[in-house]
Formats: structure tokens, sequence, C-alpha cells
């Protein structure tokens, strides 16, 4: 592989990924990411001037642009979409848009580029709905059910990779992985806002009885998950990845607040989300079995860091809450790096 490229690489797992893969392989990456709210330019500032990074302002939606940037590389690996449930709920549009129609146009713009011989589609295990308590984690051979407009729009987008499989043969993988936490994570989802708002000694609103569970990773072992499928992997195959960790939210919330040193009588029970998702849980044999990758940071050093990294990068998530973030590509890039109008 010489040059692969990633989309939606500002935001949380993509920024993590290029970074990694910049540190453990002398592949060049193009970048190509809309900056839509979730993306931050700032998430890649270390590395911007590493000359197998590019930049590309743009949206996976645009076939031109994808078409054009297709061609160019060996490998694609898909991360830009529309994320957060909660937003699904409020309006399901943009992720029928970002999700559905432009995994549609980028696969299609992969496929006939005659250039790319590996597209790994990022996924999620959402797209298999709710486990009860006793159930089995989720295997790739479970049916898709997903809940929320968000989970249908990934599993939609998961069967537009499979009918480029199954029809044209177009060597696409899918991977689904569980929740992901880590440094850079958008502060709307549960780790990195609570640990924000027990650093401002604010209320931190846990949802219904705080007893759903999620199966907890380390986003760089995603990140480590996603270079085993890209370089290892077999086409067509769909790999479930997972931290093979699961907590209620109550304990995580609880672990925060005993790690910032904070009361338990900041949680607020709040009214539930509408069709929240009981448990998720994944089995991961398959992944580990094909690539001999497996989850390996466990949850307490993971989170720990994590609590470590907000409290020490408080200007980051400021300018986040401040909405200052989406200034710093105008003034720091758009002159210098190819863009889209
Ligand atoms: O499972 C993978 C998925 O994990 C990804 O595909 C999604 O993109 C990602 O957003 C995440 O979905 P969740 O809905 O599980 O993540 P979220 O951080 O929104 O919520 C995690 C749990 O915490 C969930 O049970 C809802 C609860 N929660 C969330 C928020 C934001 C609260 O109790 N209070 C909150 O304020």
């Amino acid at each position: 592989m010489e040059r692969i490229l990633v989309t939606g690489g500002c935001g949380f797992i993509g920024s993590n990924f290029i970074r990694f893969i910049l540190a453990e392989r002398d592949w060049e990456v193009v970048n190509l990411d809309a900056l839509t709210y979730a993306g931050n330019a700032e998430n890649l500032a270390d590395i911007q001037e590493d000359r197998r990074y590019e930049f590309v302002h743009g949206r996976v939606e645009d076939q031109d642009l994808a078409a054009d940037l297709c061609r160019r590389v060996e490998a694609v690996v898909h991360f830009a979409a529309e994320t957060h449930v909660d937003r699904s709920i409020l309006a399901a549009a943009p992720f029928v848009t970002s999700n559905v129609q432009g995994t549609q146009i980028l696969l299609d713009a992969a496929r006939k580029s005659g250039a790319v011989r590996r597209f790994v589609h990022v996924s999620t295990d959402e797209v298999y709905g709710s486990l009860e308590p006793e159930d089995p984690p989720f295997l790739e051979s479970g049916p898709l059910l997903p809940n929320s407009p968000y989970a249908a729009s990934k599993a939609a987008s998961d069967l537009m990779v499979r009918a480029a499989w199954k029809t044209y043969g177009f060597p696409a993988i899918i991977t689904r992985c569980s929740n992901n936490y880590g440094p850079y994570q958008f502060p709307e989802k549960l780790i990195p806002l609570m640990i924000i708002s027990a650093l401002a000694d604010r209320p931190l609103p846990v949802y219904g009885d705080g007893r759903n569970v999620r199966d907890w990773i380390h986003v760089l072992d995603h990140c480590a998950g996603l270079l085993a499928v890209l370089e290892r992997g077999r086409d067509g195959e769909v790999y479930n990845l997972g931290g093979e960790c699961e907590q209620t939210n109550l304990a995580v919330v609880r672990m925060i607040l005993r790690a910032l040193d904070k009361p338990d009588s900041l949680i607020r029970f709040v009214e539930d989300r509408p069709g929240h998702d009981r448990r998720y849980a994944m089995d991961v044999s398959k992944v580990r079995r094909v690539t001999g990758w497996g989850p390996a940071t466990p949850f307490e050093k993971g989170l720990g860091e994590t609590v470590a990294w907000y409290a020490s990068h408080r200007p980051w998530w400021e300018r986040v809450m401040s909405g200052a973030y989406r200034r710093y590509f105008d003034s720091n890039y758009r002159a210098r790096l190819r863009c889209s109008p």
C-alpha cells in the first residue's frame, strides 16, 4: 500500500486513525472531510506539516471530487458519517444524505476508479439492535435490527457495501465496532460529556435508570483493528470489533467521578432517550481468528488516561464548546489547501 484515502478524517475516530497510520506505516494519507460540526481540523494540527499527509475539504457526496480522489489511491477507509443517535432522533434527513447517499457515491467512485483494491466501510454494532441481559454477544451472522434513525442509516449503508461486493465483486469489507472512547471525542458523547461536566462541577445527565450497557473500546484499539482488517481481512466479509468490556452507563459515570475526585451527587437521572437500546456486546472471535487482532487496553487504564487527557486539554474542548474550533480552519488552512467552494 502506498496511498490511502480516509474520509471523515477530522472526526474523533478518523483523526486518531490518521495519526496512528502515519506512525505505523510509511503510507501517504489523503483526508477528505466536510468539516461539519463534528469535524475539527485542530484534531490533526500536530501532523499537518507531515509531507505524507494531504487534507481535502469536501463532501463524499461530491461525485467529481470522490472520483478524482479515488483514482489516486489504492485503498479507502470510510469513516465520514453523521454519528450521534440523539441528533438522528431530532432530524433523520442528514443521516440519510451523509451515511446512505454518501456511501453509495463513494462506493461507485471507488469501484469505477480502477485504482482502489480495498474499501473498508467503518460501521457500528448499533445495526444489530439491542440485546437482552442473557443474550450472547452480537455475531456477524446476526440479523440487522437497527432501532434509531442513525442505526438504520448505517445498516442501509452496510447493505450498499454488501451489494457492491455481491454485484460487482468490488473488494469491500465492513467493520462494525462498539462504543469508542479516548482523546478528541466530541463532547456530545457520554464519556467526554461526563468528564467535562464533572470538571465544571455541573450535573451529569444520565438517561433513564443508567443501567443500559455498552461495550467500550479504546479508540486506538479500534484503529489497530481497522489496520489489521485493511491488511489481512478478506474481501466481502463483515468483521465485528469491540472492547469485550461491558459496562453500565452508571458504572462508567461513577468511575469518571472517582477519577476526578468528584461526588456521586453530581449525577442527575433525566428522561430516557426514545427507543434507547438496552445492551450492546460484540463477539470478536472472527476478526481475532482471521487477523490475530484483539482489544488490548484495560478499561480502567484507558478511561483514566482519557480523563487525564481532557483535564489537560481544556483549551481544546473549550474551543469546541464555544464553536471557536470552526473558525480555526478558515484562519489556518483555507488559503493553503485545496478547498471545494
Ligand atoms: O455503539 C457504537 C455507537 O456508539 C456508535 O455507532 C455511535 O456513533 C456512538 O454515538 C455511540 O452511540 P451511543 O448512543 O451508544 O453513544 P452515546 O455516547 O450517545 O451514549 C452512550 C450511552 O450513554 C447510551 O446508553 C446513552 C447514554 N447517555 C448518553 C448521553 C449523551 C446518557 O445517559 N446521557 C447522555 O447525556
